[in-house]
C-alpha cells in the first residue's frame, strides 16, 4: 500500500505536512504482515491506514529538523516509530481490560481520572483521520436546542444557517426538518459546506438506503423513527429520497471551514454548526479553524460545536468571550452516543459530563452565543498565535499535540 493511496482533500487542508510520493518503509510492510495475522479483517484496513498516517507524520516531523544529518534523521524516525508502536500496544491492552470491567467500576472517580490520562495519551498520538461518518438525528438534544433558539425569531423572519463539514447531508436535512416542521413561517436558508466534492454530491442528491453507504460504515437512517421516515422521505423501493420541500433553500458549497474568505462568500450567519469535524484536525489546525468558524456567526447568533477537543473549545470560547448556552447542556453533551462510548480509547471520545469541575459550563457546552464585536477583530490575534505556535512546534522534534 502506498501512503499516497490515502490522499484525501481533507488531509491536504487539515494537516500540515508534505510527503515525498513513492517513499516506502520496509518496517511498515513487516508490520502489515503482523497486522494481517492478528487483527480481524474488519479493522485491518483501518489499522493499516492509521499506521501509514503515523509513519508519514513521524517522517515529516523528523524531516523538519533539516539541520540534522540524514542518518540521524532516520534514527530519530525509527525511535519515534517504535515508541508509537509501544504506546499503541499499551493503549490496546488497556482497552481490552477496560471493556471487560463493569460500568460501575469505570464510573468510579479514580477510574475516570485514569481514563482522562489514557485519553490524553491517545490524543497525543500523531494520528488524525478523515471520516465522513454521520447519521440522521445524530444528536437530538442539540437539534431541539437549535429549534428552541430559532423559535425566538419573529413570525415570517429569515434565518441563515451554516453547516460546516456537512458530509452526506444527514445533519442538514435533520436540522431543516426539525425547524421547518415546527416553524413553517421562517425563511430558512442553509449554507452546507464540505471539503469533499463527492460527499457534497451525495448530499445534494439526498437519496439514502437502510444499509451503510460508500461514505459511512454505519447506517445513516438507523435512528430515524417511522413517523420521521414518512415525513422526510419519499420511499422508492430500497431507497429513501429526501422530500423536495426539505431540499429548498440549501446552498451546497465546496469549501474549507478554515478559509477566512468564507465569511465574504456567505455573509454573517444566525447559526453556525461545526460538528464532528474539528476533532479530526491537529490541535493548531482545529483551533485556527474554530476561530474562523466563530467569525462566521453574526453578533447575537449561535455557534454549535461538538466533536472537538474540549480544551481547544474552552480556550477559543474564552478568547472570543463566547457565552455558553446551558439549556440542555448535559443532554447535548451525552446526545451523541458514539462519542461517549468511544471514550477514552479514541481521540474523538468525549469525557463524562461532570458538574464538579469549576469550569463545567464552558467545558461541556456545545452551544455558544456570540455577543457583539470581537470575532472578526481577534482574527489578527489568531494569526499571530498560529505563527507563534508553528514556530514553537517546528522547534521540537515531532508533533506537539
Ligand atoms: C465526521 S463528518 C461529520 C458530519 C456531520 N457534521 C455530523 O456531525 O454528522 C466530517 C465531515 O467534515 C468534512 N471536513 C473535514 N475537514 C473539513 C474542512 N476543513 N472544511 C470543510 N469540511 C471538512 C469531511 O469531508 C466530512 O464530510
Amino acid at each position: 500500500m502506498d501512503p499516497d493511496d490515502s490522499e484525501h482533500p481533507f488531509d491536504r487542508a487539515n494537516t500540515m505536512f508534505d510527503f515525498r510520493p513513492g517513499l516506502r518503509f520496509g518496517s511498515v510492510s513487516c508490520f502489515f504482515d503482523l497486522v494481517d495475522n492478528v487483527i480481524p479483517s474488519a479493522t485491518r484496513f483501518q489499522a493499516k491506514r492509521e499506521m501509514v498516517y503515523s509513519c508519514r507524520i513521524q517522517y515529516v516531523n523528523v524531516k523538519r529538523q533539516s539541520s540534522m544529518g540524514r542518518s540521524v534523521m532516520f534514527d530519530l524516525f525509527r525511535i519515534r516509530f517504535v515508541r508509537n508502536l509501544l504506546i499503541g500496544g499499551f493503549v490496546r491492552s488497556n482497552q481490552i481490560l477496560w471493556s471487560n470491567l463493569p460500568r460501575a467500576v469505570t464510573n468510579l472517580g479514580p477510574m475516570r481520572a485514569y481514563g482522562r490520562w489514557l485519553n490524553a495519551l491517545v490524543r497525543r498520538r500523531p494520528i488524525r483521520m478523515s471520516y465522513f461518518y454521520t447519521s440522521f438525528f445524530r444528536n437530538r438534544p442539540l437539534l431541539e436546542l437549535a429549534y428552541r433558539l430559532s423559535d425566538q425569531k419573529r413570525q415570517g423572519s429569515s434565518l441563515t444557517i451554516s453547516v460546516l463539514g456537512c458530509s452526506i447531508g444527514a445533519e442538514v436535512y435533520s436540522l431543516l426538518w426539525t425547524i421547518r416542521s415546527r416553524r413553517p413561517d421562517l425563511k430558512v436558508v442553509v449554507n452546507a459546506v464540505d471539503i469533499s466534492k463527492e460527499a457534497l454530491k451525495f448530499a445534494q442528491e439526498g437519496v439514502y438506503t437502510q444499509e451503510c453507504s460508500q461514505f459511512t460504515d454505519a447506517a445513516v437512517l438507523a435512528s430515524v423513527t417511522k413517523h420521521e421516515r414518512v415525513e422526510l422521505f419519499d420511499n422508492e423501493g430500497d431507497m429513501f429520497r429526501i422530500k423536495p420541500w426539505l431540499k429548498e433553500g440549501i446552498n451546497w458549497r465546496l469549501g474549507n471551514a478554515a478559509d477566512p474568505k468564507l465569511v465574504d462568500v456567505m455573509g454573517p450567519q444566525d447559526m453556525v454548526f461545526a460538528n464532528n469535524l474539528l476533532c479530526h484536525m491537529y490541535s493548531w489546525g482545529a483551533e485556527r479553524c474554530l476561530r474562523n468558524v466563530a467569525s462566521l456567526v453574526m453578533p447575537g447568533g449561535y455557534l454549535f460545536v461538538s466533536g472537538i477537543d474540549l480544551a481547544i473549545r474552552t480556550g477559543v470560547a474564552r478568547a472570543h468571550r463566547l457565552e455558553p448556552v446551558t439549556d440542555l447542556i448535559e443532554e447535548i453533551h451525552n446526545g451523541d452516543l458514539t462519542l461517549i462510548t468511544d471514550w477514552p480509547f479514541k481521540y474523538w471520545g468525549l469525557e463524562p459530563f461532570s458538574i464538579r469541575r469549576h469550569d463545567w459550563r464552558e467545558r461541556y457546552s456545545s452551544v455558544f452565543r456570540v455577543s457583539g464585536l470581537r470575532c472578526h477583530e481577534s482574527n489578527q490575534e489568531t494569526d499571530q498565535l498560529v505563527t507563534c505556535r508553528k514556530a514553537r512546534v517546528s522547534g521540537r522534534i515531532g508533533i506537539g499535540l
